[in-house]
Protein backbone atom coordinates (compact mmCIF):
# COMPACT_ATOMS: atom_id res chain seq x y z
CA UNK A 1 0.00 0.00 0.00
CA UNK A 2 1.41 3.18 -1.04
CA UNK A 3 2.03 5.50 2.03
CA UNK A 4 -0.54 8.32 0.88
CA UNK A 5 -3.26 5.65 0.04
CA UNK A 6 -6.27 5.13 2.69
CA UNK A 7 -6.52 1.17 4.07
CA UNK A 8 -10.20 1.32 3.29
CA UNK A 9 -9.02 1.25 -0.83
CA UNK A 10 -6.59 -2.34 -0.01
CA UNK A 11 -8.32 -5.59 -0.86
CA UNK A 12 -7.80 -6.49 2.96
CA UNK A 13 -10.53 -3.97 3.72
CA UNK A 14 -12.58 -5.10 1.26
CA UNK A 15 -12.65 -8.98 2.23
CA UNK A 16 -13.61 -7.58 5.93
CA UNK A 17 -16.36 -5.51 4.48
CA UNK A 18 -17.91 -8.66 2.53
CA UNK A 19 -17.08 -11.25 5.16
CA UNK A 20 -19.77 -9.25 7.33
CA UNK A 21 -22.07 -10.72 5.71
CA UNK A 22 -21.12 -13.92 6.78
CA UNK A 23 -20.95 -13.14 10.36
CA UNK A 24 -24.29 -11.51 10.62
CA UNK A 25 -25.27 -15.08 9.71
CA UNK A 26 -23.59 -16.25 13.36
CA UNK A 27 -24.93 -15.95 16.91
CA UNK A 28 -22.22 -15.94 19.95
CA UNK A 29 -24.48 -18.93 20.89
CA UNK A 30 -23.63 -20.64 18.25
CA UNK A 31 -20.18 -19.69 18.43
CA UNK A 32 -19.33 -20.13 21.69
CA UNK A 33 -19.88 -23.89 21.10
CA UNK A 34 -16.61 -24.76 18.64
CA UNK A 35 -14.49 -25.34 21.52
CA UNK A 36 -11.48 -24.96 19.39
CA UNK A 37 -12.35 -21.97 18.08
CA UNK A 38 -12.53 -20.92 21.68
CA UNK A 39 -9.22 -21.96 23.13
CA UNK A 40 -7.64 -20.84 20.18
CA UNK A 41 -9.40 -17.38 21.31
CA UNK A 42 -7.20 -17.67 24.68
CA UNK A 43 -4.00 -15.78 24.82
CA UNK A 44 -1.63 -15.45 28.00
CA UNK A 45 1.20 -13.33 28.66
CA UNK A 46 2.65 -13.26 32.28
CA UNK A 47 0.48 -13.68 34.31
CA UNK A 48 -2.67 -11.72 32.36
CA UNK A 49 -5.43 -14.09 30.62
CA UNK A 50 -7.33 -12.77 27.92
CA UNK A 51 -10.58 -14.64 26.57
CA UNK A 52 -11.89 -12.42 23.15
CA UNK A 53 -13.86 -15.91 22.45
CA UNK A 54 -16.98 -13.65 22.89
CA UNK A 55 -16.09 -11.44 20.16
CA UNK A 56 -18.21 -11.44 16.69
CA UNK A 57 -15.53 -13.35 14.97
CA UNK A 58 -14.70 -16.49 13.60
CA UNK A 59 -11.02 -17.86 13.11
CA UNK A 60 -11.25 -16.76 9.73
CA UNK A 61 -12.36 -13.42 10.98
CA UNK A 62 -8.99 -13.39 12.50
CA UNK A 63 -6.98 -14.52 9.26
CA UNK A 64 -8.65 -11.16 7.48
CA UNK A 65 -7.94 -8.84 10.21
CA UNK A 66 -4.28 -10.42 10.26
CA UNK A 67 -3.98 -9.09 6.35
CA UNK A 68 -5.65 -6.43 6.84
CA UNK A 69 -2.78 -5.38 9.91
CA UNK A 70 -0.52 -6.35 7.40
CA UNK A 71 -1.98 -4.16 4.14
CA UNK A 72 -1.46 -1.47 7.01
CA UNK A 73 2.01 -1.94 8.03
CA UNK A 74 1.86 -2.28 11.58
CA UNK A 75 4.47 -4.62 12.36
CA UNK A 76 6.64 -1.85 10.61
CA UNK A 77 4.71 1.00 12.22
CA UNK A 78 5.50 -0.92 15.39
CA UNK A 79 9.32 -1.13 15.26
CA UNK A 80 9.10 2.32 13.21
CA UNK A 81 7.81 3.83 16.94
CA UNK A 82 10.54 1.65 19.15
CA UNK A 83 13.68 2.93 16.85
CA UNK A 84 12.45 6.63 17.34
CA UNK A 85 11.64 7.55 14.15
CA UNK A 86 9.34 10.80 13.79
CA UNK A 87 6.09 9.36 13.45
CA UNK A 88 4.18 12.36 14.82
CA UNK A 89 4.73 13.48 11.61
CA UNK A 90 2.10 16.63 12.58
CA UNK A 91 4.48 17.46 15.09
CA UNK A 92 8.02 15.81 13.98
CA UNK A 93 8.60 14.28 17.02
CA UNK A 94 9.14 10.73 18.07
CA UNK A 95 7.00 8.78 19.90
CA UNK A 96 8.85 7.19 22.62
CA UNK A 97 7.13 6.90 25.76
CA UNK A 98 8.35 2.98 26.11
CA UNK A 99 11.49 4.72 26.77
CA UNK A 100 10.29 6.10 30.22
CA UNK A 101 10.07 2.18 31.14
CA UNK A 102 12.90 0.99 29.56
CA UNK A 103 15.90 -0.92 31.86
CA UNK A 104 18.47 0.97 32.79
CA UNK A 105 21.07 -0.72 30.01
CA UNK A 106 18.56 -0.72 27.25
CA UNK A 107 19.29 1.38 24.06
CA UNK A 108 16.74 3.11 22.82
CA UNK A 109 18.09 5.95 20.00
CA UNK A 110 16.29 9.19 19.04
CA UNK A 111 18.09 11.16 16.55
CA UNK A 112 21.17 9.45 16.78
CA UNK A 113 21.29 9.39 20.43
CA UNK A 114 20.19 6.81 23.03
CA UNK A 115 17.47 8.48 25.30
CA UNK A 116 17.48 5.87 28.19
CA UNK A 117 20.30 7.52 30.41
CA UNK A 118 18.55 10.71 30.52
CA UNK A 119 15.19 8.91 31.30
CA UNK A 120 17.22 7.08 34.28
CA UNK A 121 19.27 10.68 34.85
CA UNK A 122 15.40 11.79 36.10
CA UNK A 123 14.22 8.76 37.72
CA UNK A 124 17.05 8.81 39.69
CA UNK A 125 16.77 12.61 40.33
CA UNK A 126 13.17 11.51 41.59
CA UNK A 127 14.48 8.73 43.82
CA UNK A 128 16.78 10.88 45.44
CA UNK A 129 14.19 13.76 45.99
CA UNK A 130 11.41 11.73 47.37
CA UNK A 131 13.25 9.86 49.24
CA UNK A 132 14.37 13.14 51.19
CA UNK A 133 10.83 14.06 51.12
CA UNK A 134 9.04 10.57 52.58
CA UNK A 135 12.20 10.90 55.53
CA UNK A 136 11.78 14.36 56.38
CA UNK A 137 15.16 15.16 55.04
CA UNK A 138 13.36 17.49 53.09
CA UNK A 139 11.51 20.19 54.91
CA UNK A 140 8.83 23.09 54.53
CA UNK A 141 9.84 26.89 55.31
CA UNK A 142 9.09 26.17 59.05
CA UNK A 143 11.26 22.69 59.48
CA UNK A 144 8.35 20.40 59.45
CA UNK A 145 8.28 16.85 56.93
CA UNK A 146 5.80 17.83 53.81
CA UNK A 147 3.48 14.77 54.21
CA UNK A 148 0.88 16.09 51.85
CA UNK A 149 1.22 16.34 47.98
CA UNK A 150 -0.95 18.44 45.73
CA UNK A 151 -0.49 17.85 42.31
CA UNK A 152 -1.72 20.56 40.11
CA UNK A 153 -2.00 19.34 36.25
CA UNK A 154 -4.90 18.21 33.39
CA UNK A 155 -5.42 16.08 31.14
CA UNK A 156 -2.36 13.68 30.38
CA UNK A 157 -0.94 15.92 33.79
CA UNK A 158 -3.47 14.70 35.72
CA UNK A 159 -5.10 11.36 34.71
CA UNK A 160 -3.10 8.92 34.15
CA UNK A 161 -1.25 9.27 37.73
CA UNK A 162 -4.68 9.74 39.33
CA UNK A 163 -5.42 6.32 37.43
CA UNK A 164 -2.42 5.03 39.43
CA UNK A 165 -2.65 6.26 42.31
CA UNK A 166 -6.43 5.09 42.79
CA UNK A 167 -5.20 1.89 41.61
CA UNK A 168 -2.41 1.53 44.24
CA UNK A 169 -4.37 3.17 47.23
CA UNK A 170 -5.49 -0.27 48.93
CA UNK A 171 -2.48 -2.63 47.73
CA UNK A 172 -1.04 -3.83 50.88
CA UNK A 173 2.11 -2.81 49.81
CA UNK A 174 1.92 0.19 48.65
CA UNK A 175 -1.07 1.33 51.40
CA UNK A 176 1.29 0.41 54.11
CA UNK A 177 4.22 2.83 52.23
CA UNK A 178 1.98 5.79 52.01
CA UNK A 179 0.99 5.60 55.63
CA UNK A 180 0.28 9.33 56.88
CA UNK A 181 0.56 11.09 53.82
CA UNK A 182 -1.92 12.22 51.18
CA UNK A 183 -1.57 12.39 47.37
CA UNK A 184 -4.32 14.61 45.69
CA UNK A 185 -4.78 16.01 42.56
CA UNK A 186 -6.17 19.68 41.38
CA UNK A 187 -7.40 19.73 38.00
CA UNK A 188 -10.03 21.70 37.26
CA UNK A 189 -10.26 25.46 36.66
CA UNK A 190 -13.68 25.86 38.56
CA UNK A 191 -12.59 27.40 42.18
CA UNK A 192 -14.50 24.73 43.39
CA UNK A 193 -11.81 22.04 42.78
CA UNK A 194 -9.00 24.36 44.92
CA UNK A 195 -11.15 24.70 47.52
CA UNK A 196 -12.06 20.66 47.51
CA UNK A 197 -8.23 20.04 47.35
CA UNK A 198 -6.73 22.06 49.90
CA UNK A 199 -9.66 21.50 52.23
CA UNK A 200 -7.94 19.98 55.76
CA UNK A 201 -4.54 20.72 54.33
CA UNK A 202 -1.99 22.43 56.25
CA UNK A 203 0.75 24.87 53.88
CA UNK A 204 3.54 24.32 56.21
CA UNK A 205 3.32 20.07 55.69
CA UNK A 206 2.39 20.57 52.25
CA UNK A 207 4.51 19.88 48.80
CA UNK A 208 2.40 21.15 45.55
CA UNK A 209 3.95 19.74 42.68
CA UNK A 210 2.83 21.59 39.78
CA UNK A 211 2.99 19.02 36.37
CA UNK A 212 2.54 20.65 33.05
CA UNK A 213 4.35 19.55 29.69
CA UNK A 214 4.25 22.76 28.06
CA UNK A 215 3.81 25.00 31.28
CA UNK A 216 1.52 27.08 29.60
CA UNK A 217 -1.86 25.60 29.95
CA UNK A 218 -4.57 27.98 31.04
CA UNK A 219 -6.08 25.93 33.74
CA UNK A 220 -2.97 24.70 34.93
CA UNK A 221 -1.28 27.87 35.25
CA UNK A 222 -3.91 29.56 36.99
CA UNK A 223 -4.66 27.07 39.82
CA UNK A 224 -0.48 26.76 40.13
CA UNK A 225 -0.74 30.66 40.86
CA UNK A 226 -3.63 29.95 42.77
CA UNK A 227 -1.73 27.32 44.94
CA UNK A 228 1.36 29.56 45.19
CA UNK A 229 -0.82 32.12 46.83
CA UNK A 230 -2.42 30.10 49.55
CA UNK A 231 1.96 29.35 49.78
CA UNK A 232 2.91 32.52 50.21
CA UNK A 233 0.18 34.00 52.40
CA UNK A 234 0.47 31.55 54.65
CA UNK A 235 4.26 31.19 54.96
CA UNK A 236 5.79 34.25 52.93
CA UNK A 237 6.96 34.11 49.00
CA UNK A 238 10.05 32.43 50.32
CA UNK A 239 8.39 29.45 51.30
CA UNK A 240 7.51 28.69 47.50
CA UNK A 241 11.45 27.33 46.89
CA UNK A 242 10.50 24.53 49.69
CA UNK A 243 7.08 23.71 49.02
CA UNK A 244 6.48 24.33 44.91
CA UNK A 245 8.29 21.46 42.27
CA UNK A 246 7.36 21.26 38.91
CA UNK A 247 7.49 18.88 36.18
CA UNK A 248 7.44 19.88 32.42
CA UNK A 249 9.61 20.08 29.26
CA UNK A 250 9.45 23.82 29.46
CA UNK A 251 12.01 24.59 32.40
CA UNK A 252 12.97 28.07 30.88
CA UNK A 253 8.98 28.75 31.75
CA UNK A 254 9.42 26.82 35.67
CA UNK A 255 11.96 29.31 36.39
CA UNK A 256 10.00 32.18 35.16
CA UNK A 257 7.31 30.80 37.50
CA UNK A 258 9.24 31.26 40.46
CA UNK A 259 10.13 26.98 41.40
CA UNK A 260 14.06 26.95 41.34
CA UNK A 261 15.17 24.69 38.37
CA UNK A 262 17.05 22.46 40.96
CA UNK A 263 13.50 21.29 42.08
CA UNK A 264 12.24 20.68 38.30
CA UNK A 265 12.02 17.81 37.12
CA UNK A 266 11.84 17.03 33.30
CA UNK A 267 10.73 15.08 30.40
CA UNK A 268 10.42 15.43 26.18
CA UNK A 269 8.92 16.67 23.76
CA UNK A 270 8.83 13.07 22.36
CA UNK A 271 6.01 11.99 25.38
CA UNK A 272 3.23 12.94 24.49
CA UNK A 273 0.83 14.12 27.54
CA UNK A 274 -1.41 11.23 27.22
CA UNK A 275 1.57 8.74 27.49
CA UNK A 276 2.99 10.40 30.13
CA UNK A 277 2.37 8.66 33.01
CA UNK A 278 5.31 6.75 33.32
CA UNK A 279 7.44 9.77 32.92
CA UNK A 280 8.00 12.76 35.78
CA UNK A 281 4.76 13.41 35.22
CA UNK A 282 3.10 9.71 37.00
CA UNK A 283 6.61 9.13 39.11
CA UNK A 284 6.71 12.24 40.79
CA UNK A 285 3.40 12.29 42.73
CA UNK A 286 3.24 8.68 43.32
CA UNK A 287 6.90 8.06 44.33
CA UNK A 288 6.20 10.83 47.03
CA UNK A 289 3.06 9.29 47.82
CA UNK A 290 4.38 5.45 47.90
CA UNK A 291 8.28 5.51 47.87
CA UNK A 292 10.26 5.13 44.21
CA UNK A 293 10.70 1.31 44.35
CA UNK A 294 6.65 0.56 44.54
CA UNK A 295 6.46 2.81 41.53
CA UNK A 296 9.23 0.99 40.01
CA UNK A 297 7.36 -2.40 40.14
CA UNK A 298 4.60 0.09 37.81
CA UNK A 299 7.46 0.97 34.88
CA UNK A 300 8.85 -2.52 35.29
CA UNK A 301 5.13 -4.17 34.07
CA UNK A 302 4.47 -1.56 31.35
CA UNK A 303 7.74 -2.32 29.89
CA UNK A 304 7.38 -6.29 30.30
CA UNK A 305 4.08 -5.78 28.01
CA UNK A 306 6.35 -2.95 25.92
CA UNK A 307 9.06 -6.46 25.04
CA UNK A 308 5.47 -8.98 24.19
CA UNK A 309 4.24 -5.76 22.25
CA UNK A 310 7.36 -5.41 20.09
CA UNK A 311 8.20 -8.80 19.67
CA UNK A 312 5.44 -11.25 20.02
CA UNK A 313 3.92 -12.85 16.86
CA UNK A 314 0.65 -11.26 16.09
CA UNK A 315 -1.42 -14.19 16.82
CA UNK A 316 -0.27 -13.86 20.43
CA UNK A 317 0.17 -10.39 20.76
CA UNK A 318 -2.11 -8.98 23.14
CA UNK A 319 -2.06 -5.29 22.50
CA UNK A 320 -2.42 -6.27 18.47
CA UNK A 321 -5.44 -9.00 18.88
CA UNK A 322 -7.17 -6.28 21.33
CA UNK A 323 -6.65 -3.34 18.49
CA UNK A 324 -7.81 -5.33 15.57
CA UNK A 325 -10.57 -6.68 17.09
CA UNK A 326 -11.11 -2.83 18.22
CA UNK A 327 -11.21 -1.81 14.41
CA UNK A 328 -13.46 -4.74 13.16
CA UNK A 329 -16.20 -3.63 16.10
CA UNK A 330 -15.90 0.10 14.91
CA UNK A 331 -15.24 -0.01 11.04
CA UNK A 332 -16.98 -3.36 9.81
CA UNK A 333 -19.59 -4.21 12.82
CA UNK A 334 -20.35 -0.23 13.01
CA UNK A 335 -20.33 -0.33 16.86
CA UNK A 336 -19.05 3.12 17.64
CA UNK A 337 -18.78 2.54 21.63
CA UNK A 338 -16.47 0.47 23.94
CA UNK A 339 -17.70 -0.31 28.07
CA UNK A 340 -14.66 -0.53 29.61
CA UNK A 341 -15.81 -2.49 32.87
CA UNK A 342 -13.35 -2.99 35.63
CA UNK A 343 -14.58 -5.35 38.66
CA UNK A 344 -12.40 -4.03 40.75
CA UNK A 345 -13.15 -0.66 42.29
CA UNK A 346 -9.40 0.17 42.76
CA UNK A 347 -9.52 0.14 38.91
CA UNK A 348 -11.99 3.01 38.40
CA UNK A 349 -10.18 5.49 37.05
CA UNK A 350 -9.27 3.21 34.14
CA UNK A 351 -12.30 4.04 32.18
CA UNK A 352 -11.42 7.81 32.57
CA UNK A 353 -7.73 7.86 31.80
CA UNK A 354 -8.78 5.58 28.77
CA UNK A 355 -11.95 7.64 27.60
CA UNK A 356 -10.34 10.41 29.16
CA UNK A 357 -13.40 12.20 30.48
CA UNK A 358 -14.19 11.75 33.99
CA UNK A 359 -13.96 15.50 34.85
CA UNK A 360 -16.05 18.18 34.25
CA UNK A 361 -14.00 19.47 31.12
CA UNK A 362 -15.36 18.30 27.80
CA UNK A 363 -12.04 19.49 26.45
CA UNK A 364 -10.75 16.34 28.55
CA UNK A 365 -13.19 14.07 26.86
CA UNK A 366 -10.83 13.00 24.19
CA UNK A 367 -8.51 11.06 25.49
CA UNK A 368 -5.67 8.33 25.66
CA UNK A 369 -8.23 6.52 22.96
CA UNK A 370 -10.05 9.68 22.08
CA UNK A 371 -7.79 12.13 22.12
CA UNK A 372 -5.63 9.58 20.22
CA UNK A 373 -7.61 8.30 17.60
CA UNK A 374 -10.50 10.34 16.98
CA UNK A 375 -9.39 11.85 13.82
CA UNK A 376 -10.93 12.94 10.68
CA UNK A 377 -8.03 12.67 8.43
CA UNK A 378 -5.06 10.07 7.56
CA UNK A 379 -1.66 11.00 8.42
CA UNK A 380 -1.04 12.73 5.23
CA UNK A 381 -4.04 14.79 5.29
CA UNK A 382 -6.60 12.88 3.23
CA UNK A 383 -10.08 13.14 4.43
CA UNK A 384 -11.47 9.95 5.81
CA UNK A 385 -14.33 7.94 4.25
CA UNK A 386 -14.27 5.76 7.59
CA UNK A 387 -14.62 6.60 10.94
CA UNK A 388 -12.10 6.21 13.52
CA UNK A 389 -12.08 6.10 17.65
CA UNK A 390 -14.98 4.92 19.28
CA UNK A 391 -16.51 6.73 22.55
CA UNK A 392 -14.95 5.08 25.50
CA UNK A 393 -17.10 5.05 28.65
CA UNK A 394 -17.02 2.87 32.02
CA UNK A 395 -17.63 2.36 35.56
CA UNK A 396 -16.17 -0.62 38.26
CA UNK A 397 -18.60 -3.57 37.76
CA UNK A 398 -21.07 -4.13 39.87
CA UNK A 399 -21.80 -0.31 40.52
CA UNK A 400 -22.40 -0.01 36.51
CA UNK A 401 -24.84 -3.07 36.40
CA UNK A 402 -27.40 -1.15 38.11
CA UNK A 403 -26.85 2.44 36.02
CA UNK A 404 -25.98 1.83 32.04
CA UNK A 405 -26.19 -2.28 31.53
CA UNK A 406 -29.82 -1.71 31.11
CA UNK A 407 -28.78 -0.30 27.60
CA UNK A 408 -26.01 -2.70 26.80
CA UNK A 409 -28.13 -5.89 27.27
CA UNK A 410 -31.20 -4.89 25.62
CA UNK A 411 -30.78 -1.49 23.86
CA UNK A 412 -27.60 -0.24 21.82
CA UNK A 413 -24.84 -2.76 21.19
CA UNK A 414 -21.61 -1.84 22.71
CA UNK A 415 -18.80 -3.95 22.75
CA UNK A 416 -17.35 -4.47 26.38
CA UNK A 417 -13.84 -5.37 28.18
CA UNK A 418 -14.84 -7.54 31.08
CA UNK A 419 -11.43 -6.74 33.28
CA UNK A 420 -11.37 -9.20 36.42
CA UNK A 421 -8.65 -9.57 39.31
CA UNK A 422 -8.01 -13.55 40.73
CA UNK A 423 -6.26 -11.77 43.74
CA UNK A 424 -8.11 -8.97 45.36
CA UNK A 425 -6.19 -6.01 47.01
CA UNK A 426 -8.42 -6.47 50.07
CA UNK A 427 -9.70 -9.83 50.37
CA UNK A 428 -12.78 -10.19 53.17
CA UNK A 429 -14.27 -13.54 54.40
CA UNK A 430 -17.65 -12.93 56.23
CA UNK A 431 -18.14 -16.61 57.95
CA UNK A 432 -22.04 -16.28 57.32
CA UNK A 433 -21.94 -15.75 53.79
CA UNK A 434 -22.00 -18.56 51.11
CA UNK A 435 -19.04 -16.86 49.38
CA UNK A 436 -16.07 -14.11 50.14
CA UNK A 437 -16.78 -11.01 48.83
CA UNK A 438 -14.58 -10.62 46.01
CA UNK A 439 -16.01 -14.26 45.02
CA UNK A 440 -19.46 -12.55 44.87
CA UNK A 441 -18.04 -9.49 43.12
CA UNK A 442 -16.25 -12.34 40.20
CA UNK A 443 -19.64 -14.09 39.76
CA UNK A 444 -20.86 -10.82 38.00
CA UNK A 445 -17.59 -10.81 36.21
CA UNK A 446 -18.41 -14.40 34.93
CA UNK A 447 -21.70 -13.78 34.21
CA UNK A 448 -22.05 -10.46 32.35
CA UNK A 449 -20.33 -12.04 29.33
CA UNK A 450 -22.46 -14.74 29.14
CA UNK A 451 -25.43 -12.55 29.56
CA UNK A 452 -24.91 -10.90 26.73
CA UNK A 453 -23.58 -13.13 24.29
CA UNK A 454 -26.50 -15.77 24.65
CA UNK A 455 -28.78 -13.65 25.30
CA UNK A 456 -32.51 -15.06 26.60
CA UNK A 457 -34.91 -16.54 23.84
CA UNK A 458 -38.90 -15.98 24.12
CA UNK A 459 -38.59 -19.89 24.31
CA UNK A 460 -36.90 -20.07 26.74
CA UNK A 461 -39.00 -17.23 28.53
CA UNK A 462 -42.29 -19.33 27.59
CA UNK A 463 -40.83 -22.70 29.11
CA UNK A 464 -40.74 -20.49 32.12
CA UNK A 465 -44.22 -19.79 32.56
CA UNK A 466 -43.47 -16.21 31.65
CA UNK A 467 -46.77 -14.38 31.20
CA UNK A 468 -46.99 -13.45 27.68
CA UNK A 469 -47.20 -9.79 27.64
CA UNK A 470 -43.97 -9.81 29.41
CA UNK A 471 -42.15 -12.02 26.66
CA UNK A 472 -40.73 -9.45 24.68
CA UNK A 473 -39.75 -6.75 27.40
CA UNK A 474 -37.49 -10.11 28.88
CA UNK A 475 -36.21 -11.38 25.73
CA UNK A 476 -32.42 -10.39 25.40
CA UNK A 477 -31.45 -10.56 21.82
CA UNK A 478 -28.11 -11.74 22.99
CA UNK A 479 -24.89 -12.20 20.59
CA UNK A 480 -23.07 -8.76 22.10
CA UNK A 481 -19.67 -9.29 22.14
CA UNK A 482 -17.51 -8.75 24.79
CA UNK A 483 -13.34 -9.85 26.15
CA UNK A 484 -12.41 -10.99 29.70
CA UNK A 485 -8.81 -9.99 30.64
CA UNK A 486 -8.34 -11.55 33.90
CA UNK A 487 -5.53 -10.24 35.73
CA UNK A 488 -3.26 -12.32 38.32
CA UNK A 489 -4.07 -9.57 41.07
CA UNK A 490 -3.35 -5.83 40.93
CA UNK A 491 -0.01 -4.87 42.17
CA UNK A 492 1.59 -2.22 40.71
CA UNK A 493 3.49 -4.61 38.53
CA UNK A 494 -0.17 -5.68 36.79
CA UNK A 495 -1.17 -2.41 36.73
CA UNK A 496 1.98 -1.39 34.38
CA UNK A 497 1.11 -4.06 32.62
CA UNK A 498 -2.73 -2.88 32.14
CA UNK A 499 -1.69 0.87 31.02
CA UNK A 500 0.85 -0.42 28.29
CA UNK A 501 -2.01 -2.99 27.14
CA UNK A 502 -4.67 0.16 26.74
CA UNK A 503 -2.01 1.93 25.13
CA UNK A 504 -0.65 -0.18 22.67
CA UNK A 505 -3.78 -0.69 21.59
CA UNK A 506 -4.90 2.71 21.01
CA UNK A 507 -1.65 2.95 18.71
CA UNK A 508 -2.28 -0.08 16.89
CA UNK A 509 -6.20 0.78 16.07
CA UNK A 510 -4.27 4.18 14.96
CA UNK A 511 -2.03 1.80 12.65
CA UNK A 512 -4.68 0.27 10.91
CA UNK A 513 -6.67 3.32 10.46
CA UNK A 514 -3.48 4.70 8.80
CA UNK A 515 -4.06 8.38 11.39
CA UNK A 516 -1.43 10.22 13.50
CA UNK A 517 -2.52 8.70 17.21
CA UNK A 518 -0.13 11.16 18.53
CA UNK A 519 -1.57 14.51 18.25
CA UNK A 520 -4.24 16.50 18.65
CA UNK A 521 -5.06 19.54 16.80
CA UNK A 522 -8.70 18.90 17.71
CA UNK A 523 -8.00 20.25 21.17
CA UNK A 524 -6.67 23.76 19.86
CA UNK A 525 -10.06 25.47 18.54
CA UNK A 526 -12.11 25.60 22.02
CA UNK A 527 -8.93 26.73 23.58
CA UNK A 528 -8.56 29.91 21.42
CA UNK A 529 -12.37 30.66 21.67
CA UNK A 530 -11.65 31.10 25.20
CA UNK A 531 -9.13 33.11 25.44
CA UNK A 532 -11.70 35.60 22.92
CA UNK A 533 -13.99 35.30 26.01
CA UNK A 534 -11.51 35.53 28.85
CA UNK A 535 -10.27 38.95 27.01
CA UNK A 536 -13.52 40.13 26.44
CA UNK A 537 -15.29 39.47 30.77
CA UNK A 538 -11.73 41.19 31.32
CA UNK A 539 -12.75 44.04 29.35
CA UNK A 540 -15.89 44.46 30.14
CA UNK A 541 -15.53 44.26 34.03
CA UNK A 542 -12.56 46.17 34.44
CA UNK A 543 -13.37 49.01 31.39
CA UNK A 544 -17.64 48.62 31.16
CA UNK A 545 -17.15 47.50 27.43
CA UNK A 546 -20.01 45.86 25.68
CA UNK A 547 -19.98 42.02 23.94
CA UNK A 548 -18.66 42.41 20.68
CA UNK A 549 -17.21 40.15 18.35
CA UNK A 550 -19.21 37.28 19.05
CA UNK A 551 -22.30 35.06 17.47
CA UNK A 552 -26.19 36.37 18.72
CA UNK A 553 -26.06 33.33 20.89
CA UNK A 554 -23.02 33.82 22.43
CA UNK A 555 -22.96 37.67 22.86
CA UNK A 556 -26.16 37.04 24.89
CA UNK A 557 -25.25 34.43 27.31
CA UNK A 558 -22.34 36.38 28.13
CA UNK A 559 -24.23 39.56 28.48
CA UNK A 560 -26.16 37.61 31.07
CA UNK A 561 -23.58 35.90 32.76
CA UNK A 562 -21.70 39.58 32.96
CA UNK A 563 -25.16 41.14 34.33
CA UNK A 564 -26.03 38.49 36.57
CA UNK A 565 -23.14 38.03 38.45
CA UNK A 566 -22.16 41.82 38.81
CA UNK A 567 -21.08 42.57 42.35
O1 LIG B 1 -6.01 18.27 26.25
C1 LIG B 1 -4.98 18.80 25.51
C2 LIG B 1 -3.63 18.71 26.19
O2 LIG B 1 -2.73 19.37 25.38
C3 LIG B 1 -3.18 17.29 26.48
O3 LIG B 1 -2.65 16.65 25.39
C4 LIG B 1 -2.28 17.48 27.64
O4 LIG B 1 -2.04 16.31 28.38
C5 LIG B 1 -3.08 18.49 28.44
O5 LIG B 1 -3.65 19.35 27.47
C6 LIG B 1 -2.26 19.26 29.43
O6 LIG B 1 -1.15 19.87 28.83
P1 LIG B 1 0.12 20.29 29.67
O7 LIG B 1 0.72 19.07 30.26
O8 LIG B 1 1.03 20.95 28.67
O9 LIG B 1 -0.33 21.24 30.73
Amino acid sequence: MASSALISDTQSWKDLRAHVEEINKTHLRDLLNHTDRCQSMMVEFDGILIDYSRQRATLDTLKKLFNLAEAAHVKEKIIRMFNGEHINSTENRPVLHVALRAPRDAVINSDGKNVVPEVWHVLDKIRDFSERVRSGSWVGATGKALKDVVAVGIGGSFLGPLFVHTALQTEAEASECARGRQLRFLANVDPIDVARNITGLNPETTLVVVVSKTFTTAETMLNARTMREWISSALGPQAVAKHMVAVSTNLKLVEQFGIDPNNAFAFWDWVGGRFSVCSAVGVLPLSLQYGFSIVEKFLKGASSVDQHFLSAPFEKNIPVLLGLLSVWNVSFLGYPARAILPYSQALEKLAPHIQQACYSNLLACLYVSMESNGKGVSIDGVPLPYQTGEIDFGEPGTNGQHSFYQLIHQGRVIPCDFIGVVKSQQPIYLKDEVVNNHDELMSNFFAQPDALAYGKTPEQLQKENIPEHLVSHKTFSGNRPSLSILLPSLSAYNIGQLLAIYEHRVAVQGFVWGINSFDQWGVELGKSLATQVRKQLHASRKKGESVEGFNFSTKMLITRYLEASAD
